[in-house]
């Protein structure tokens, strides 16, 4: 398991776990409220692991898009008509794919696994420690 990031930011007492198809992981500190798309985003110089997220959150784009660990994809709310939409026009798109942008960060969601799919990943460079 990758080491968490962030853990002395104020207020962070949840983590989710991000992963990359070509097998790159982190474990990121997350606040309540925030969506699962900004909390990678956030963590992208720290972690290496960015997203695209072109729309910035408006369900608009689609380059949001991560694959939901197993164990996690009942405990999802259900997805909305517009988010299925969004997913009809992405690539490779599977029974546990959601929009990260539509995820928002609670207590039942702390732990969440997710991996971002090929065509949202950002791999950023990591600034120095
Ligand atoms: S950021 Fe564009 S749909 Fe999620």
């Amino acid at each position: 398991m990758a080491t968490p990031l962030g853990s002395n930011r104020e207020g962070c007492v949840m983590q989710i776990h991000v992963n990359t198809t070509d097998g790159r992981s982190a474990t990121l500190d997350a606040l309540p409220g925030f969506r699962v798309m900004e909390i990678i985003r956030d963590w992208s110089s720290e972690s290496g692991i960015g997203i695209k997220a072109e729309c910035g959150g408006a369900c608009a784009c689609a380059t949001c898009h991560v694959y939901v660990a197993p164990e996690w994809t009942a405990k999802l709310p259900d997805m909305l008509e517009e988010e299925e939409d969004r997913l009809d026009e992405a690539f490779d798109v599977e029974a546990n794919s959601r929009l990260s942008c539509q995820l928002l960060m609670s207590e039942e969601l702390d732990g969440l696994t997710v991996t971002v799919a090929p065509d949202a990943v950002l791999i950023v460079e990591r600034e120095a420690a």
